[in-house]
């Protein structure tokens, strides 16, 4: 069934109310997104229809969480295909609202989350991570779900978000999502449209680097040693330019023992990569746990 469009927080609040009223046991999911939808989006979109008796879904190009260098002005936007997107996998009611509806005057709120904010993507893009608890915190109260699903493409920002739920006892179940890669192993990410065919060609060097990481760790390598190699391993590709690379435990997002080979480590890992080619800045990332490493 096509789902409900609704622009107005009023109105969806209404429309979640009514569907609590007529299914008292009924449970909502929610995948809060930024539109341009893929096959990563769906995934999480199909797995909160599977487990929920009401999918919402949340568009909103949040401009508290970009830099002022950074793509909000530009981002792709296709509000058709994303409901084409939504419908099929299953949505039943996708939030549209404005800037103005979200922001109706300047916040004197922020949500500031510490510590797992601090290295990673929270160290190269500064506020990033307070615009993103500040806006799924809105959300969160907005739809009030019982379940909220996110992609391990962006395992920081899950990491993130389960901080946030926990220290402020919201009573949701926050779902990490695997990441979906098209076939030749680039995660789907909605600034992939961005890349150049030279570009788009080179940019696999993410996914190969990150997929020969459990065979070096396997080997002995040290936080250092693995940070180096995966540097190397990227940098064989002219176009690509380095902004991270960096090693943490998960889901604290620590530094793990420096001088200890990472297979000895009793926490999962997360090996994180962001790197820039042309004007297009990409994210990915591999979590690895103890079992898997030794
Ligand atoms: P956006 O980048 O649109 O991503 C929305 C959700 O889709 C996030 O949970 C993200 O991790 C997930 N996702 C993106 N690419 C994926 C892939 N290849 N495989 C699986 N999941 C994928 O993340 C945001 O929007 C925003 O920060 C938001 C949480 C909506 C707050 O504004």
């Amino acid at each position: 069934m096509t789902p409900k469009i609704v622009r107005q927080i009023a109105e969806l609040r209404e429309e979640i109310a009514a569907y609590r009223r007529g299914n008292p046991d009924g449970q909502v999911g929610f995948v809060p997104t930024m539109g341009y939808l893929h096959e990563g989006h769906a995934s999480l979109i199909r797995r909160s229809a599977g487990e929920n008796g009401l999918t919402v879904l949340s568009i909103f190009v949040n401009p508290l969480q970009f830099g002022p260098n950074e793509d909000f002005d530009r981002y792709p936007k296709d509000e058709r295909r994303d409901l084409a997107v939504a419908s099929s996998a299953g949505a039943n009611l996708v939030f549209m609202p404005s800037v103005e509806e979200m922001y109706p005057e300047p916040m004197r709120t922020k949500v500031t989350v510490s510590e797992v904010t601090e290295r990673l993507c929270g160290a190269s893009r500064p506020g990033h991570f307070d615009g993103v608890a500040t806006v799924v915190s809105k959300l969160f109260h907005i739809v009030q779900p019982d379940r909220a699903y996110f992609g391990l493409k962006d395992a920081q920002q899950v990491a993130v978000i389960a901080r946030m739920t926990r220290d402020l006892h919201m009573p949701i179940d926050i779902v990490p999502c695997p990441t979906v890669r098209e076939e030749d192993g680039l995660a789907l990410s909605s600034r992939n449209v961005y890349l150049t065919p030279e570009e788009r060609k080179q940019a696999l060097v993410l996914s190969q680097s990150l997929a020969q990481v459990p065979g070096w760790i396997e080997d002995g390598m040290t936080e250092a040693e693995l940070a180096v190699r995966i540097r190397g391993r990227i940098r064989s590709q002219p176009l690509a330019d380095i902004d991270y690379v960096e090693i943490a435990t998960y889901p604290d997002l620590k530094q793990p023992a420096p001088d200890r080979p990472l297979r000895d480590s009793n926490v999962p890992l997360l090996v994180a990569l962001a790197v820039r080619f042309g004007k297009t800045r990409l994210i990915d990332n591999v979590l690895l746990f103890p079992s898997e490493v030794k």
